[in-house]
């Protein structure tokens, strides 16, 4: 599929809003039977978002697909891309703007370790990521400002791209927004019935707003919950609620016939209890749920983002009486071998010296 179900929902946007396609859909959505019954919940899905693309699953595809799009339109090739050292933003940034002829300037900080982390550094090393380390969370606006100013381009006298941290902003929130008209054919298609609940996880909220766009102007029943695993002063309430605002007022600016939608932030569901105190930490909820879905479904989920939010949704599948409701769980984590992609020659002693300790 070339033409995103957004163009075709809304023609006037394809004039107006960038896209480049990159992944592969409709993604599956398939019946978590055991889950369901070990849960006694009978309707319990899954939308394979980990299979995104031929190249890389995960969330970060169908962002990628506006987000580098925009840069591409923007005239620009340099940006500056901030995020944990496994960033997941980072690595898509990297591989698709790698084809894309793009350079990412990433800006790294640290995080709990993670059996992907390394990989991911390797990988965003192989398709030519630059490298800046920043030791302190503090210290990374004034890296990502120093960064601005030595990439600032002389002879088109443009600033870089910023891609956010998390990827996420409104035309972000277009990637998940784009996908619900996806999930609404294969709805009317009987693959699944319409969602009373989706389950996803939020780290900015992005993928989140994108999802609640969605059910709102498709006019479903579908409640959009969202499992936070960052600091709550990166996700919150309020946050996704400024998110989806500018998103319809982006949309509208690009000429889509969509009414003045207003969010409140007591119109967004976050559950916050599972995050585990620090980004990418290892919560024994996580492991227990992430190791129950591979034993009774055969599915992969990573113990920073899918496993705190598939933990998060058991328990409020527990505490609450919905067993008579339809359940989706958004899988968002990439399940692709991406070994393809590393280069055998490289180690962890070819990145600049403040990353090599990670590699003992
Ligand atoms: C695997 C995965 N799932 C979910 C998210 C959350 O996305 P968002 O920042 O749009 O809330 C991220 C963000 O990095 C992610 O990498």
């Amino acid at each position: 599929m070339s033409k995103p179900e957004l163009f075709l929902a809304y023609p006037q946007l394809e004039k107006t809003i960038p896209f480049i396609p990159m992944g592969s859909y409709p993604t599956t959505v398939e019946k978590m039977t055991k889950l369901g019954e070990k849960l006694g919940y009978p309707s319990l899905w899954v939308k394979r978002d980990d299979l995104s693309s031929t190249k890389l699953g995960g969330n970060k595809v169908r962002i990628m697909e506006f987000l580098l799009a925009a840069m591409k339109a923007s005239g620009k090739t340099v940006a500056i891309s901030p995020g944990a050292l496994g960033s997941n933003q980072i690595l898509a940034s990297g591989i698709y703007g790698h084809d894309l002829g793009f350079k990412i300037v990433g800006v790294f900080f640290k995080q709990c370790p993670t059996d992907y982390m390394c990989k991911h550094m390797m990988i965003d090393k192989t398709m030519g990521v630059e490298f800046n380390h920043v030791n302190s969370p503090y210290l990374v606006p004034f890296v990502i400002l120093y960064q601005f100013l030595k990439n600032f381009d002389w002879g088109k006298m443009q600033f870089p791209f910023y891609i956010p941290t998390f990827g996420s902003s409104a035309t972000c929130a277009l990637g998940y927004f784009n996908a619900m008209f996806e999930l609404k054919k294969q709805i009317a298609a009987g693959l699944l019935p319409e969602p009373d609940y989706i389950f996803v996880t939020a780290g900015t909220g992005g993928t989140m707003a994108g999802i609640q766009l969605g059910t709102k102007v498709l006019g479903m029943k579908t409640k959009t919950v969202g499992v936070r695993i960052t600091d709550y002063v990166a996700c919150n309430e309020r946050i996704v609620a400024s998110i989806l605002n500018r998103a319809v007022k982006h949309l509208r600016k690009g000429g889509a016939a969509l009414p003045e939608l207003r969010f409140k932030k007591s119109d967004i569901s976050m559950i916050h209890e599972f995050f585990g105190g620090e980004y990418a930490k290892i919560t024994d909820e996580a492991l227990a749920a992430k190791k129950l879905v591979s034993e009774i479904e055969n599915l992969t989920l990573d113990t920073t983002y899918t496993a705190k939010t598939m933990a998060a949704m058991i328990k409020y599948l527990k505490d609450h009486d919905l067993k008579d409701k339809n359940i989706l769980f958004w899988h968002t984590y990439n399940t692709k071998d991406l070994t393809r992609f590393l280069d055998k020659n490289l180690g962890g002693k070819d990145l600049p010296q403040p990353f090599q300790c990670y590699f003992k």
